[in-house]
């Protein structure tokens, strides 16, 4: 049997990671691992259940209660936490201004780490994240590190939010993402660095149509020699 082929793309939030990494799948019939929705779907459950973040003990426990699981839909990828379909509500406010900090928790990281490594075992995956390049899937067969302009992020990310009648301001917006890259970038646990062998790409100006064949340009020899 041929070996499973698994592409890592790392990048700062908003910059379109799981756009390319859903039309990825889509073209290449790969499995699509949102490994933020991960993040995110934790970070829902201690809102719920008010964990404290300083109490190890306290968060040990709760991960033990959090079942997280993906369904491909359309190539769509949907979150359950303990069978309950959260992709909508891992994507608003409160959960957005707390997961940084859920994120730095070392015991969080173990447990998702570990889980988004079985998942890549025996399949064709395509995972989006922070550390996927650098700890998750450190021999990963292809690399991407995704960036573009902070400006240029924050106003996607608002015309998002307004789409979906979410009621946030650009601002909160611009300083929200600017938050999130501080703390990611800093973090003592799996901080996001680009790998050293990760090609960048940086989308400020280019397409979705132009991201892709970009990508595709480097994946399609390596399906060749699987
Ligand atoms: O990709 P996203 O914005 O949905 O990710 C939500 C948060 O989760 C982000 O602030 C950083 C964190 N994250 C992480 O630490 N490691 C990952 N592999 C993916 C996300």
């Amino acid at each position: 049997m041929s070996k499973n082929i698994v592409i890592a793309i790392d990048g700062y939030s908003s910059c379109g990671k799981s756009t390319i990494a859903k039309a990825l799948a889509k073209k290449l019939h790969f499995i699509y691992i949102d490994s933020g929705a991960m993040y995110r779907a934790v970070t829902l459950y201690f809102l719920r259940n008010n964990v404290d973040l300083n109490d190890h003990d306290a968060v040990t426990s709760a991960l033990k209660n959090v079942h997280l699981n993906f369904h491909s839909r359309d190539y769509q990828s949907h979150i359950t936490l303990n069978d309950e379909e959260v992709s909508e509500e891992i994507r608003q406010m409160p959960v957005s201004e707390l997961v940084s900090d859920v994120s730095t928790l070392r015991e969080v990281r173990v447990e998702m780490v570990r889980q988004q490594q079985r998942m890549g075992k025996s399949k064709n995956i395509i995972m989006d994240g922070r550390d996927i390049g650098t700890v998750v899937f450190p021999d990963a067969d292809l690399k991407l590190f995704m960036t573009a302009d902070p400006k240029v992020r924050a106003e996607r990310r608002f015309k998002e939010l307004m789409l979906k009648g979410e009621d946030v301001t650009m601002e909160e917006v611009f300083d929200n993402l600017a938050h999130r890259d501080y703390l990611d970038t800093t973090r003592e646990e799996s901080p996001l660095v680009r790998a050293d062998d990760a090609i960048i790409l940086d989308n400020t100006t280019i397409d979705q149509a132009q991201q892709l064949d970009f990508a595709l340009a480097r994946i399609l020899p390596l399906l060749q020699t699987a």
